[in-house]
């Protein structure tokens, strides 16, 4: 165990800055090696007499400082490891600071960095103390004027945020332009580009009138892959109007897409910078599930224009202000856009595989933790995905009207301003008589409740007695949980599959909302016709684990009555997930009558979903190997890989006719990226999966399928099937040819071949092992470059947990060999990878000390401090 560990940043030691700045001038000489950065800031002392000023810096090279006017003498400032101490005058300042630093020795990727020759930022969370000594917290918000000089060949295009300015000619090689941003922003949503592209423009009519200039800056030659992340920004720019009645501000709105960034994309005022797998794409190269991506997080970074800029957060504590309430908001966007149904399934399939795991693991912390070792390892499932769900269960308790005239109460009272949770919560409470006081303690408390139900009839009374209890348990630093309001909507069925009307709290409805507020309670329906089957947590209104009581009869009259696709799809999982677990310690045959009766009931949904191709593709699917160990203790995910594939073998055989025939729909046409016409191509992917799983008896079919495919969509699920269809015979060289001849076609399309890249890290071939060592030894496997390292590293580690977890530790072993080259390049890149660590005290012993093994192995490398943050977390 390491020593050095710094002490925690608490919420508690929150105060506010004693400084306002009112105005910052930036200018930028750019250079890759040397880039002169000239920071002019003018303010105030608002309070106190003798306070310090402090202001962040990181890996800068200080030229020099003037003061009003005056160069300062040294002994009026000191330098530390974390920046500057000023000794201030009261009153008004002027403070011009000059640092050097060096964007092409930046691996990473936090500052300002080259990538693909091109300078571009990322300061969020605390990436803009590497470009300049300030202030650098989100409360302290300033308007910034930008300058930027640079080479006029290599660096055509200069941009920044808010509204563009002068520009010209200086001398003959260089040139220089001027960027103004009027809102007052934190300097985490400063953003800065130079260089060389393509640029996809277009225009976008605000609500008011108001014509904006929209453009994609793009590599050079990818101009043709930019329409649909274009059409997803207008469409966003129009839903945020009409659903939130929040119109865009400023004369220009940028997104700019590069090649080398360690998370999805930023929402920098007025110049979004994208990771550009999630802005490129076209019918050949980009995958159903890549233009989906695409469509959210154009959003989602538009959508962060008022949840996250106009309104900021106070300090970091506060992250999930921002973000819980724009993932919320570009999952309605997705639900409106595409298939509401379908949209809510897949969100909880990710909330249930990152966010439940996440939960339940040595890493859990809840949605606004009280303190953190790391910012950087705060951007979590946690904080987006149950941010999200808390707004959902928001609106669910206190209802539309009041959800809206809140939201609305919070955009008024805290615009240009830096909040926190109770601000938001406060805007809610003035705008229902709801009280929503117990409702903070979701915020605070980690951990995914447990919620048990089970109801009696009483014929006579013609009442049911529903009783329903929760339970959490304890997590890292939190061994007592209190018990949280949890909406859970509610209906009750006749044991034949009719919904009933019955009579809850005065009220009578076929659904009805049951709020569990105590640790236990009870709920009596009246006017119930008949002995009822209850539905509890509809479309998963809380996000909680359910144990409803009911028997595996009820849960297939459910899935076969219930007109709510999502409870339906529920609970055929539920009944999937048990069975599962019960073939996963059962391999003697015994369970061919429940193997046959959940195969009935998939079947009937099936074929009644059919022509909804993409909901009747969820159908299909099982629970992943890793929602299924997150219950389980000792586990071995090669038994709940048997497990899996004996029960897609038997949905495979009992379907099988109607699969083949759906791989054989030959898609005719240009190219359709709408979510009906990706339904379709989703369902031929789940039909080619499970045809695989009857091993070598379609593999040439699915091989044949692979050549004539036009889409990438069906070409990767092709490949995927290939690459799990065990053995070295004839299939091996199937997948291996597949592979060539897709390397030979996509060879210089970097996000192409990530995807080739994954195919093979996540196939269960008894050959993984030394493939993945003669990937990682290509000249193409850059370490720098993160979405080349995670096609490797995260596709194994997370979506592969057969080899993963192989018995023997070589997974454990060679992500750990990964994590250590990566860490001295990219900390945040190493501690995202070392979070796939998380479970390991789920599994079997032997797992266990070989993943110790590694851990230690880790913990003993003088690890960055974000990677370190992780280790000592999982090893505690
Ligand atoms: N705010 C960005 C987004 O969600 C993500 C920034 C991630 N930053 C980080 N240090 N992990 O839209
Ligand atoms: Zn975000």
């Amino acid at each position: 165990m390491r020593t050095d560990t710094p002490p925690p940043v608490r919420l508690v030691d929150y105060r506010p800055y004693p400084f306002a700045l009112d105005h910052v001038n930036l200018e930028f000489f750019l250079e890759p090696s040397k880039t002169r950065v000239r920071n002019k800031m003018t303010g105030r002392r608002v309070f106190g007499e003798h306070a310090l000023m402090n202001l962040h810096g990181e890996n800068l090279k200080l030229i020099s400082i003037a003061l009003n006017g005056h160069i300062l003498p040294e002994n009026q400032y000191e330098q530390t490891d974390e920046g500057l101490n000023i000794h201030m005058p009261a009153g008004e300042f002027c403070l011009e600071i000059e640092t050097e630093i060096s964007p092409e020795e930046n691996t990473q990727l936090s500052g300002l960095y080259m990538s693909g020759g091109r300078f571009c930022t990322q300061c969020e969370a605390e990436g803009f103390r590497r470009i300049t000594f300030y202030p650098d917290r989100p409360d302290v918000l300033a308007p910034f004027d930008v300058r930027m000089e640079a080479n006029k060949e290599k660096y055509p295009y200069l941009l920044s945020n808010g509204n563009p300015g002068k520009s010209g000619d200086i001398g003959t090689d260089r040139h220089y332009a001027e960027w103004s941003d009027p809102h007052p922003k934190p300097s985490y949503l400063f953003a800065l580009v130079a260089g060389d592209f393509d640029v996809y423009t277009d225009s976008f009519t605000t609500m008011s009138g108001k014509e904006t200039p929209l453009a994609i800056y793009v590599d050079k030659g990818d101009y043709d892959r930019c329409a649909y992340a274009m059409d997803s920004l207008k469409r966003s720019m129009s839903w945020d109007e009409d659903v939130f009645g929040r119109e865009y501000d400023l004369d220009v709105f940028n997104i700019v897409a590069v090649r080398d960034f360690n998370f999805g994309a930023m929402e920098n005022k007025g110049l979004n910078i994208f990771n550009a797998a999630y802005v490129l794409a076209d019918g050949k190269t980009a995958t159903d599930a890549d233009f989906e991506a695409i469509e959210s997080i154009v959003a989602h970074e538009y959508f962060h224009n008022w949840t996250g800029n106009r309104i900021t957060c106070r300090d970091w504590f506060q992250l999930c202000l921002k973000e819980g309430l724009t993932v919320y908001r570009d999952q309605e966007f997705s639900a409106d856009m595409r298939s509401r149904a379908v949209t809510r399934i897949k969100d909880v399939i990710r909330l249930r595989a990152r966010q439940f795991s996440e939960d339940g693991g040595p890493l859990a912390h809840s949605v606004r933790p009280d303190e953190y070792a790391r910012i950087d390892n705060l951007y979590t499932a946690t904080v987006y995905e149950k941010g999200a769900e808390l707004i959902r269960m928001l609106r669910t308790l206190i209802g539309d009207t009041a959800f809206f005239a809140g939201l609305n109460r919070y955009f008024d009272t805290y615009d240009g301003q830096a909040a926190t949770i109770e601000d938001f919560l406060n805007s809610f409470q003035l705008s229902t008589s709801e009280n929503i006081k117990e409702f903070a303690n979701w915020y605070s408390q980690s951990g995914t409740p447990v919620v048990t139900a089970s109801g009696v009839y009483d014929s006579i009374a013609r009442t049911y007695t529903l009783t329903v209890g929760q339970r959490t348990e304890p997590t890292p630093g939190q061994p007592d949980k209190l018990a949280l309001p949890i909406p859970l909507r509610t209906a009750l069925f006749s044991n034949k599959g009719r919904r009933l009307s019955t009579k809850l709290n005065g009220e009578i409805n076929d659904e009805h909302l049951v709020v569990l507020r105590d640790f236990e309670q009870v709920f009596v329906f009246t006017d119930v016709s008949s002995a009822p089957i209850h539905s509890l947590n509809r479309g998963f209104s809380a996000p909680i684990k359910l144990k409803d009581g009911l028997n595996d009869a009820n849960r297939s009259t459910l899935a076969a009555a219930d007109n709510d696709p999502f409870a339906q799809w529920e609970g055929l999982q539920t009944l999937a997930r048990g069975l599962l677990i019960d073939l996963a310690s059962n391999e003697d045959g015994s369970m061919n009558d429940r193997i046959h009766a959940f195969v009935d009931a998939i079947d009937e949904a099936f074929t009644a979903a059919i022509d909804d191709p993409a909901f009747a593709s969820l159908i299909l699917r099982l629970p992943s190997v890793g929602e299924l160990i997150q219950d389980q203790n000792a586990s071995d995910p090669s038994k709940f890989h048997a497990a899996r594939l004996t029960l897609k073998r038997a949905i495979a055989r009992h379907i099988e006719n109607s699969l083949v025939a759906t791989i054989q729909n030959q898609e005719t046409g240009p190219f359709d990226p709408s979510a009906s016409a990706a339904g379709r191509r989703a369902l031929k992917a789940t039909a080619i999966d499970l045809l695989s799983s009857l091993q070598n008896e379609h593999a040439q079919r699915i091989s044949d399928n692979f050549h004539s495919a036009t889409t990438m969509t069906e070409i990767l699920a092709s490949m995927n099937a290939l690459g799990n269809i065990e053995g070295g015979g004839a299939e091996g060289e199937l997948f291996d040819n597949a592979l060539t001849v897709f390397e030979e076609k996509w060879k210089d399309s970097a996000l192409v071949m990530d995807k080739w890249y994954s195919v093979q890290a996540m196939s269960v071939r008894s050959d993984l092992r030394a493939r993945l060592q003669r990937l990682c030894a290509r000249t193409d496997f850059d370490l720098k470059n993160p979405n080349r390292v995670r096609a490797v590293a995260a596709a194994f580690a997370m979506n592969n947990p057969v080899a993963f977890h192989a018995p023997d530790g070589w997974g454990y072993e060679f992500l750990t060999d990964i994590i250590l080259k990566v860490d001295g390049l990219n900390p945040a890149l190493s501690a995202r990878l070392a979070t796939a660590f998380e479970n390991w005290r789920r599994f079997s012993s032997d797992r266990q000390i070989h993943a110790e093994k590694q851990l230690r192995r880790l913990d003993d490398a003088n690890l960055s401090k974000n990677a370190q943050d992780i280790i000592t977390r999982a090893l505690a």
